[in-house]
């Protein structure tokens, strides 16, 4: 009997789980700063710098697995948050109709929306930082890690 309510208790969260990936994508903005754009700028010099989680062992930008798609984000709330090395999908709508949908690797705070580097910003957008408006309207979907290729 207490196995049955256990296995009734592990069912219940693997369906949480299972229906909060399901959760539609949400809105917010992108921009760019070209500091994402550096492979050698150091994880220290970030929000995440403690050396924890996901990003345990990496030290730069460009070690991350899916360098240059990196970005800062107003998940990260502060030093060590549990959102630093979080994977979002980033869906955008192209003027063309198509839409376009990456993974990126949140590696810092930001005080609005997601902030990735210039090559990040053209890979999703199609726009480079010439042609970019600025605060692209986008979407965002938290997705497991290894989608980052961690
Ligand atoms: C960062 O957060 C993790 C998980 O909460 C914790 O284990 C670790 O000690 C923290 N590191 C620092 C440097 O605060």
């Amino acid at each position: 009997m207490q196995l049955v309510s256990l296995t009734t208790a592990l069912l219940t969260t693997a369906l949480a789980v299972g229906s909060a990936s399901a959760q539609p994508p949400a809105p917010t903005i992108l921009n760019y700063d070209t500091l994402y754009d550096h492979p050698d700028t150091p994880l220290s010099a970030t929000a995440c710098s403690a050396d924890a989680g996901v990003l345990k062992g990496y030290k730069t930008f460009g070690e991350i697995p899916n360098y240059p798609h990196i970005a800062g984000s107003f998940f990260v709330e502060g030093f060590n948050s549990s959102s630093c090395g979080a994977c979002y999908s980033l869906l955008y709508n192209r003027a063309d109709g198509t839409q376009v949908v990456l993974s990126f690797t949140v590696v810092n705070s930001a005080s609005g929306g997601f902030i990735s580097s210039a090559q990040g910003v053209k890979d999703l957008t199609g726009l480079d930082i010439n042609e970019f408006p600025g605060n692209a309207l986008i979407s965002i979907l938290n997705v497991p890690s290894i989608d980052c290729g961690f």
